[in-house]
């Protein structure tokens, strides 16, 4: 099987197998775990802030952040296509009482002056509107990486107005390897950032949400409060910790793979690249002008070997990884292309 579903689906190298073996442990709760304390302070010093925390998934660092920083009847704006308003179960809600004012984002940008429409006035009528949240890749919109002063622009704005800032860096690093600013611009935006480990990085689980000093104690309640206190965890920060040091560095070659991907089905009659070419890993396909149907493509890849994910009613898709080759991702291609053509 070509496994192309999402960069989620990369299983533990050897090196990160050893790694993990070898881990020094204590029990996290205690905040005895020595490799979970050098990875969430390696991860701080990364983004330049005081403090992190290690928490079991990118969907609890996410909704960790909003709870901390929301109270019940709290707004937060975001973009409807964000991995919070699409992917996140309603957790905001469910968990934190937070209403969601969801905005529209054209080719999944945030526009300052959309925001700044957004927030409410101070009226006993309206909802307080608290955080804005930004994403960075953006997941649905294609692996777009949104520009850092577009970021900027969001949060002057967001600030002025006394509301905090929250960034979906679940795939922050794909940002920094095609953009070329840091990870450490791109966290001085916000005033709490989540980035995972468990995707292009290739580890099996993790992620981290970073701020100050104080939003991390407060958060570390949160988590608590949420199940994710864990214990003899350096296991699996040892995992993050050898993919911060082995496979942040050979990211780009994910987004090679991507447009190798791209070129072989660009010229497929009626399929459109959204956005062309794949700005990161991520390539979602149109296939609104082929004529054919998402499920029955997604059944004929499967029989050939192939395993893509539905993206909307008529989009796939296909996302680059560790696991696959460029040589897989062109076969991959190849075979889309001869079931739409074929
Ligand atoms: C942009 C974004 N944010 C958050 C998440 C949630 O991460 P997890 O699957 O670890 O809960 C994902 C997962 O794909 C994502 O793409």
């Amino acid at each position: 099987m070509i496994d192309i579903r999402s960069d989620t689906v990369t299983r533990p190298t050897p090196g990160m197998r050893r790694a993990m073996a070898e881990a020094l442990v204590g029990d996290d709760v205690f905040e005895g775990d020595p490799t979970v304390q050098k990875l969430e302070t390696r991860v701080a010093e990364l983004f330049g802030k005081e403090a992190a925390l290690f928490v079991p998934s990118g969907t609890m660092g996410n909704q960790v952040c909003l709870h901390t920083w929301g109270a019940p009847g709290n707004e937060v704006i975001l973009d409807y296509e964000s991995h919070i308003a699409c992917y996140e179960v309603g957790t905001a809600a469910a968990f934190s009482g937070l209403q969601l004012q969801m905005i529209e984002c054209p080719n999944a940008v945030m526009s300052a002056a959309r925001v700044a429409e957004a927030i409410r006035v101070d009226d006993i009528h309206c909802p307080q509107t608290r955080i804005v949240c930004l994403e960075n890749t953006h997941n649905r919109g294609g692996g777009v990486v949104v520009p850092l002063e577009q970021m900027r622009e969001v949060a002057e704005v967001a600030h002025r107005r006394g509301l905090v800032v929250h960034l979906d860096g679940a795939r922050i690093w794909n940002a920094v390897a095609t953009s070329g600013a840091s990870l450490a611009e791109y966290a001085a935006v916000a005033d709490s950032l989540m980035c995972c480990l468990s995707k292009g990085l290739g580890a099996p689980i993790g992620s981290l949400i970073v701020g100050t000093r104080e939003f991390i104690r407060r958060a570390r309640r949160t988590r608590k409060m949420f199940g994710g206190g864990m214990r003899q965890v350096g296991i699996l920060a040892a995992a993050g910790l050898y993919a911060l040091e082995h496979h942040l560095p050979r990211l780009a070659d994910d987004h090679l793979k991507a447009r190798a991907f791209a070129d072989c089905v660009r010229h497929i009659d009626g399929l459109r690249l959204v956005p062309d070419p794949p700005p990161t890993n991520i390539i979602v396909m149109d296939l609104a002008g082929t004529g054919k149907q998402v499920g029955d493509v997604l059944i004929a890849l499967r029989e050939a070997g192939i395993l893509m994910v539905p993206f909307g009613a008529t989009r796939l898709r296909a996302v680059a990884h560790l696991d696959v080759t460029a040589d897989e991702m062109v076969r991959a291609a190849q075979i889309l292309s001869d079931i739409i053509e074929g």
